[in-house]
């Protein structure tokens, strides 16, 4: 559901969501980013390092055949994220080609993708995704910097040593600081603290998120993969110490409902999207997909270009027996109702008003095609949802949960 009116010409707007019959914001119609990045003269530059030159032209996109994606406001906050984001975790290393993440990211932003999401370890190596983005800001998206929301993130294991990783004041400002010199940028739109860090107290690791916004490196500050418990306290610090976090960032899919169930540690037993709802917290959904599980990829084996070929993230014991009996259930009711299973896997991850964007990756443009043209498909059907919710809330792919979540 794209927010373009036929004429390509007005002020912002408001739409009903088919899926969850809230509102969203549409940005004001105007030329698209290709179209300003061609007025500036940047499109088609061709970067001096040869490592960053395109295969072919700069996008697919054209400025007549796209209307800028819906957006949603961030909790209380206003900030508005597009529905589906792009973030920059995997295909984004040293080995993946430039040119096929050159093509993604000015894909993605031509077509109205506003918010491309970092951390500083992603890659690998570790930086390698900000330095690639740092290329495409410096060249093709200056002119539209201001347009875009830039997030990165810092928690997990970026260095050695006891100040490469955790939730200290030292780690999160040092690491904020490398972050914008591989991007090139003076500011990030959103700093988030990547995990729960039990050995460091919370008032040092939301003072250090505050720091960031005050002294102008972030614009906004955020939390991810918290417990609901987690979440509320680092509320309460926050407003303490002076700083409103905006968005929490968690792992959310149809086979990862970890954020809707109780929280055991939460003195009122509430869950994460409560917590997120009752505060005004944003929610970033990330992995809606299940890393790809959640799509035809791994429907007839493991391909050899796919994730769980390389050996990432995506485990071997999550394409378990069980786990893929699930995804072809899964997908022949996305069939039987004319869709595919991607396209049901993001309007289900979106069908919670609580839930502002989805955050997915993508290793073709293609794929980010497929996943953009469910916000055109219609609401799922009462049969789709009872069959989702007949599935186990967890089916063992929440790799966040021991190192945060679960803390
Ligand atoms: N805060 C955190 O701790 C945290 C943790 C993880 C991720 N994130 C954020 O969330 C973002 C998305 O995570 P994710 O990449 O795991 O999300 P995802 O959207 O669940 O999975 C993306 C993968 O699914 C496959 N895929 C995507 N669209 C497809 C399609 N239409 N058809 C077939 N396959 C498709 C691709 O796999 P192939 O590569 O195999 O083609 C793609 O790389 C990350 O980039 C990062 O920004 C945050």
């Amino acid at each position: 559901m794209h927010c373009g009116r036929p004429d390509g010409a007005g002020t912002s707007t408001s739409l009903p969501h088919p899926v969850a019959g809230r509102h969203l914001i549409c940005p004001p119609v105007s030329r698209s980013p290709r179209d300003r990045r061609a007025a500036s003269g940047s499109v088609g530059l061709v970067p001096t390092d040869s490592s960053t030159a395109p295969a072919a032209g700069p996008s697919a996109a054209s400025s007549a055949d796209h209307a800028p994606l819906p957006h949603r406001r961030l909790g209380r906050s206003g900030l508005a994220l597009p529905a589906v984001s792009l973030g920059l975790w995997q295909n984004f290393g040293d080995a993946d080609p430039r040119a096929t993440q050159r093509e993604i990211v000015l894909h993605a932003v031509d077509h109205g993708v506003t918010h491309l999401d970092l951390a500083n370890n992603y890659g690998p190596p570790g930086g390698a995704a900000e330095e690639s983005l740092g290329h495409l800001l410096a060249r093709e998206l200056r002119p539209v910097r201001d347009e875009l929301v830039v997030t990165t993130k810092a928690g997990y294991r970026m260095g050695p040593g006891p100040y490469g990783e955790g939730g200290s004041r030292k780690y999160l400002l040092s690491s904020l600081d490398a972050s914008l010199r591989r991007l090139g940028l003076d500011h990030v739109d959103i700093f988030y603290s990547h995990r729960f860090d039990p050995t460091t107290p919370l008032e040092e690791t939301v003072g250090a998120l505050a720091t960031a916004v005050r002294s102008g490196r972030a614009r906004y500050a955020g939390i991810s993969s918290y417990s609901a418990r987690r979440t509320w306290e680092a509320l309460q610090v926050a407003e303490q110490v002076g700083v409103d976090l905006v968005v929490t960032q968690v792992s959310y899919s149809m086979l990862n409902r970890w954020v809707e169930e109780p929280d055991p540690h939460d003195p009122a037993g509430a869950s994460v999207l409560d917590v997120a709802g009752a505060e005004g917290l944003g929610v970033v959904a990330f992995s809606p997909l299940a890393q790809g599980m959640l799509t035809d990829r791994y429907l007839h084996g493991v391909p050899d270009d796919s994730r769980a070929a390389r050996g990432g993230p995506l485990r071997p014991a999550f394409l378990s027996d069980a786990n893929l009996d699930h995804v072809r259930r899964l997908d022949d009711l996305a069939r039987a109702h004319g869709r595919s299973l991607a396209t049901t896997a993001i309007l289900w991850a979106m069908r919670d008003e609580r839930v502002t964007s989805v955050l997915l990756g993508a290793s073709s443009t293609r794929q980010l095609d497929e996943n953009l043209a469910a916000l055109d498909a219609p609401p799922l059907s009462a049969e789709e949802l009872a069959a989702v919710d007949a599935l186990p809330a967890d089916t063992g792919i929440n790799i966040w949960a021991s190192r945060s979540s679960d803390l």
